[in-house]
């Protein structure tokens, strides 16, 4: 880090970065005064907007991932993103940048911007007041306090609002925002480390660790981008995980630390250890269990931790009574690590909408442990249909993202 001086390390370098894109003053820009507008250059800004949001993927939970950029005369006179709950929205940044250049300027958002008093003032009325003439969106926003609201509002100040730009990449950015706010239930995303033959741990439950070192941080990146990690109380008895965001190594600081997802853990009986490491670690813990175990939920004494009940089904906690429970504590994406039963239980009962592989080029052999208990299918009519959206290598491993389809 000795190029940037006065940064220890990645973490603040991110923070320095971020700074400087959405807390710089007015900047001293000269701008064309014509300028021939070309359509295809909405694509562009609103790309750049989109890139912007997602500087704020670790941070901003449980809002959406937004990002903003003003353009006077074709020249960029002012970008910002959306860093934390509670703090100023993409376009107060994005406007404060460009200050007097705002007036008569085009703003590209990522998604329609608020119209109600939040935890912050509603944007219409900033990008109103500073004299913006065209707003490009590239979504509605879903949240019924909006949902085209904004639109309306900067339409009845005589603003010319367009929508529809890079509609697919900005729903897929905040995939966990859009589910939550339109079902109820978070985005949930399965990760399993398998190797070649399709084999997640030994026949002894021993499964540490099948893949790379560069697979492992890869997939810190997945739980720091989440708003919570739902693993099963066998994972937790077998390998007293930690179930944190962490990087791999001391020497590789980066913003993954600054917020720690929500730990979940399906426990129907009460058993895991009062001195699970799971349970030590920053960040906040929540133990679901069956309501007759309530009566034990006083043993576990640390400030962080959280017992609560949830209707049972056939012995078990009722996976769709726990994704609307987590829907309700504002849980947008929600990251599977659970062993065969829970992954297996979660994908029969549809409710997985993202499964990501790293797999190794390794044998663990016939004996060592399978994917997914998923019992019942019978015949291959039965199958659950998967489709690959992106398959890359990550260090000697392969990365592979598939999505579930809802239907066969
Ligand atoms: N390779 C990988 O990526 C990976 C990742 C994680 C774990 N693992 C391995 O997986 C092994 C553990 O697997 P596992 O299958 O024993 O444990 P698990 O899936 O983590 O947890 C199983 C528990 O989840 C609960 N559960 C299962 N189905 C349920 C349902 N329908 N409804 C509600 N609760 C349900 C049950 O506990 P209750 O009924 O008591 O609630 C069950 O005992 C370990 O060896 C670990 O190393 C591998």
């Amino acid at each position: 880090m000795a190029k940037f001086p006065g940064i220890k390390d990645l973490k603040d370098l991110t923070s320095t970065i971020a700074d400087s894109i959405s807390q710089a003053p007015a900047r001293q820009i000269s701008i064309p005064e014509h300028y021939d507008y070309e359509p295809g250059h909405d694509h562009e800004f609103m790309a750049r907007a989109l890139k912007l949001a997602e500087m704020g993927r670790f941070s901003t939970h449980p809002n959406p991932r937004v990002g903003c950029v003003i353009t006077k005369n074709g020249v960029v006179v002012g970008e910002g993103f959306h860093r934390v709950t509670g703090q100023a929205h993409a376009e107060i940044h994005a406007l404060k940048q460009a200050g007097k250049h705002a007036d008569g300027a085009t703003l590209y958002v990522n998604l329609e911007p608020c119209c109600h008093h939040g935890r912050t003032p509603p944007c219409t009325d900033a990008i109103i007041k500073a004299g913006i003439r065209r707003v490009v969106i590239a979504m509605e926003d879903p949240n019924p306090k909006v949902n085209r609201a904004g639109i309306s509002a900067l339409q009845n100040a005589g603003i010319e609002v367009e929508t529809g730009i890079n509609t697919d990449s900005a729903h897929w950015l905040n995939r966990g925002y859009v589910k939550r706010i339109m079902t109820g239930t978070p985005w949930v995303t399965l990760k399993i480390a398998v190797s070649l033959d399709g084999k997640t741990a030994m026949e002894n439950g021993e499964s540490q660790w099948i893949t790379s070192e560069q697979a492992r941080e890869d997939a810190h990146r997945l739980r720091a981008s989440s708003s919570a990690i739902l693993t099963g109380i066998g994972t937790v008895l077998r390998d007293d995980p930690q179930m944190t965001a962490r990087p791999a190594s001391e020497n590789n600081r980066s913003a993954l630390a600054e917020r720690q997802p929500l730990r979940v853990i399906v426990d129907s009986r009460l058993s895991t250890p009062t001195d699970a490491r799971i349970l030590s670690q920053p960040g906040e813990v929540l133990i679901v269990t069956s309501p007759s175990e309530l009566s034990d939920a006083a043993l576990y004494t640390q400030t962080n931790v959280e017992v609560t009940g949830c209707e049972m089904t056939g012995g078990s906690i009722n996976l769709m009574a726990l994704m609307e429970m987590l829907g309700e504590r504002e849980v947008n994406n929600l990251m599977l690590e659970a062993g065969a039963r829970l992954s297996g239980s979660m994908l029969q009962a549809r409710l997985v909408d993202e499964i990501v592989v790293y797999m190794a080029p390794d044998l663990l052999g016939s004996s060592a442990r399978g994917m997914f208990r998923v019992p019942g299918l019978d015949s291959i009519a039965d199958k659950l249909v998967l489709e690959f959206r992106d398959v890359r290598r990550v260090g000697r491993d392969m990365r592979l993202t598939l999505s579930v389809k809802s239907d066969k």
